[in-house]
């Protein structure tokens, strides 16, 4: 039915400069997880890659912060990533990273090949630099305000608000990351993929071959094919990356993003010596998991380098998720505001697929979703717990309770017997349907549905009420039972492993195939092992605890944001006696056109009457300041703005967020009258 021999799924390369958190899980490796462990059941030839991003200027930044090399933060976070995912069940086929030879080699032969082809435009600029850093502001080294939806921080490379793909150029009042200064323009030469010459290719082939796409992705996608592509620079000035194979380039590095998704190809490389039969060959079918961040990355920068290229098969899809909150809050690794694989993996040992199942059940598919600790909790406790661990533990213990251990005989089926079991390959089927269009949450919903079969068919059929009166009946319910159990062992695998595996072992069997669920997959006679509870209830103080923690981070971020500035150095007596303050009283008030703060004022200072500009105008309006009595420094010197003499500076309390308030006397005072 398909034209596809085999899988490649690629997951989105996190950054080396931080531990993976849920947003990360939830968005990417756990539904590329379902999906490959799906396919691997049912006996496919996939490949599941992964790897750090290790370069990029999150990095270098994060490095310079610490005082150490970005080689110790990649080393750092690249072991502890992999260690996490390992221990998550992550089932990559390798976690490799972009620091490796094999990396380098390939993403400069790429750029190589490009540029000997002349697929590359060539363009002398004007950059930002800093000139107290003395170097280049490439990408997240400068922020600025977007000029599509106005957030204040968008990066260099992109705004995260609204996940528009920028030029540094393209910010408004843009800041060096590194000094807070505003940087210069200074000429410097890159390499561009012309991506307004794939234009009409990428409208073709995503806009009308890849109708299927999630709407998500087909809808950002065509946002940016309808607003026009421009060139984008592939090369860039920092010393920390894939260096430009190319004499003249000394000092340059490959854009992260330019050489990041070669990364995919780079893992194959290293995996298998087989590996162009996975990207080169029609018959793969190649998926990106991603987050919707990285969207325009993968569905049109990348792709336009494969078409450049030209002996690289193309994505099939690329399922990105939306994101995932916390308590209502944005994931922020800066805020330190995340529940954090690692730590997780700490505080609930065991209990990997918990949080497996709470962020399938929960993931954010179709739009952004928020984690709570306590949904979290009751999950467990009303989900996994009461229904999918119930079922099974009711299964097992009548099994060793009336059939001493050993899977019973099935005899004359009834009508009921037989619509129940007619249900399992419905639901099958339905696992099936959902997780090969990458709706998992409802696939797994599916999976609980054959839990729920189960509970059902116990509590409608009573076998510990029947055991005196029937004992031959209650044979056939637990034999029933049991097979359900052992479904439940394969159709759960790829959602929940951990318990899958320990599930087996209860029941004492080998894993069994996808094909090979349905009726009657375990013998009569089969001897299971004594088992213990699959989940367990999560008490109110663990969930207190995780709580306690977000809070106290809370409270850090709070005190961190409202920090006072410290004492500046004393001063002597003459040296304030030099500052003529005044109260004076505000005539009149007018903001000024064309400025947002400034507003014009004239007070009187009970020695004249003069104008002052202030930048109030944020914070007060005209009306409200007029007749106001204000502190007022009259012999600083005049200064334009705006092109009106300013002469002399009203005071202002400033708060730590930066909201003003006048200082004025308490009681209605003379102007003129000193502040001293
Ligand atoms: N490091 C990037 C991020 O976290 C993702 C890179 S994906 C790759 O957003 F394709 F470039 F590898
Ligand atoms: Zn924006």
């Amino acid at each position: 039915m398909s034209k596809f021999k085999r899988s490649l799924v690629t997951t989105a390369l996190p950054y080396a400069n931080g531990p993976v958190h849920i947003g990360h899980l939830a968005g990417v490796y756990i539904p590329a997880d379902i999906y490959v462990r799906y396919l691997r059941a049912k006996g496919a030839d996939v490949l599941f890659i992964g790897g750090s991003d290790e370069h990029g200027v999150p990095i270098t930044i994060k490095a310079q912060k610490e005082g150490v090399t970005p080689q110790d933060i990649v080393d750092r976070y690249h072991k502890l990533i992999k260690e996490s995912f390992k221990a998550f069940g992550i089932s990559f086929d390798i976690y490799s990273r972009t620091s490796s030879a094999t990396h380098y080699e390939l993403a400069s032969g790429f750029f190589r090949k490009l540029y000997d082809e002349g697929k590359f435009i060539e363009k002398t600029s004007l950059q930002f630099y800093d000139e107290k850093a003395g170097q280049f502001l490439a990408d997240r080294y400068i922020t600025g305000k977007c000029p599509h939806c106005g957030n204040e921080k968008a990066y260099g490379d992109q705004c995260e608000a609204c996940g528009t793909s920028l030029n540094a150029t393209d910010l408004i009042n843009p800041v060096s990351a590194i000094t807070g200064n505003t940087p210069q323009l200074k000429e410097t030469k890159h390499w561009y993929l012309p991506l307004d010459q794939y234009e009409a290719w990428l409208k073709e082939w995503i806009l009308e071959e890849h109708k299927e796409w999630k709407s998500n992705v087909y809808g950002q996608c065509k946002s940016w094919l309808d607003s026009g592509l421009q060139p984008r620079a592939v090369t860039r000035d920092l010393d920390w990356g894939v260096p430009v194979p190319l004499d003249e380039a000394k000092g340059k590095v490959l854009y992260v993003w330019f050489d990041a998704p070669i990364g995919y190809i780079s893992a194959t490389k290293e995996l298998t010596p087989n590996w162009e039969k996975y990207w080169k060959d029609k018959e793969t079918r190649l998926l990106h998991f991603i987050g919707k961040d990285n969207i325009v990355f993968h569905c049109i920068i990348f792709p336009a380098m494969l078409k450049a290229e030209g002996s690289y098969i193309l994505p099939d899809n690329v399922p990105a998720n939306e994101f995932l909150n916390l308590e209502g809050d944005k994931i922020s690794t800066s805020r330190n505001w995340a529940v954090w694989l690692h730590e997780y993996l700490e505080d609930f040992k065991g209990k990997q697929d918990v949080l497996r199942y709470v962020l399938t059940a929960n993931a954010p598919e179709t739009k952004d979703n928020d984690f709570t600790w306590k949904d979290f909790q009751t999950r467990n406790n009303s989900e996994l717990v009461a229904i999918y661990g119930n079922f099974v533990n009711r299964a097992l213990v009548l099994t060793h309770k009336h059939c001493g251990g050993v899977v019973p005989e099935r005899g004359a089926l009834t009508d009921y017997d037989r619509e129940v079991l007619a249900e399992i390959p419905e639901i099958i089927g339905r696992v099936e349907k959902n997780t090969e269009t990458f709706h998992f949450r409802e696939a797994l919903k599916e999976c609980m549905n054959l839990a729920r079969l189960g509970n059902k068919y116990l509590a409608d059929t009573e076998p510990w009420k029947l055991i005196k009166t029937d004992p031959g009946r209650v044979k056939t319910i637990l034999n029933i039972c049991l097979q359900i159990v052992a479904d439940l062992t394969a159709l759960t695998e790829p959602f929940m492993p951990f318990s899958a595996a320990r599930l087996r072992e209860f029941l004492n069997m080998e894993p069994l195939a996808w094909g090979r669920m349905g009726d009657a997959v375990l013998p009569a006679g089969h001897r299971i092992n004594e088992s213990c509870l699959l989940f367990e209830k999560i008490e109110d103080e663990e969930i207190q605890r995780q709580m306690d923690k977000l809070l106290a981070t809370k409270k850090e971020n709070e005190s961190a944001a409202e920090t006072v500035p410290p004492a500046k150095t004393n001063i002597s007596f003459d040296e304030f006696q030099k500052m003529d303050i005044r109260i004076g009283t505000i005539l009149t008030a007018e903001n000024i056109a064309k400025t947002q703060k400034l507003m014009k004022l004239t007070i009187d200072t009970g020695i004249d009457k003069r104008t002052v500009v202030s930048g109030i105008a944020e914070y007060y309006t005209p009306e409200e300041v007029i007749g106001k009595q204000v502190s007022i420094l009259i012999n600083l010197e005049p200064k334009t703005l705006r092109g009106i003499v300013s002469q002399g500076m009203i005071l202002m309390a400033a708060e730590p967020d930066g909201s003003l308030s006048f200082v004025s006397p308490e009681k209605t005072v003379k102007p003129g009258s000193e502040v001293r």
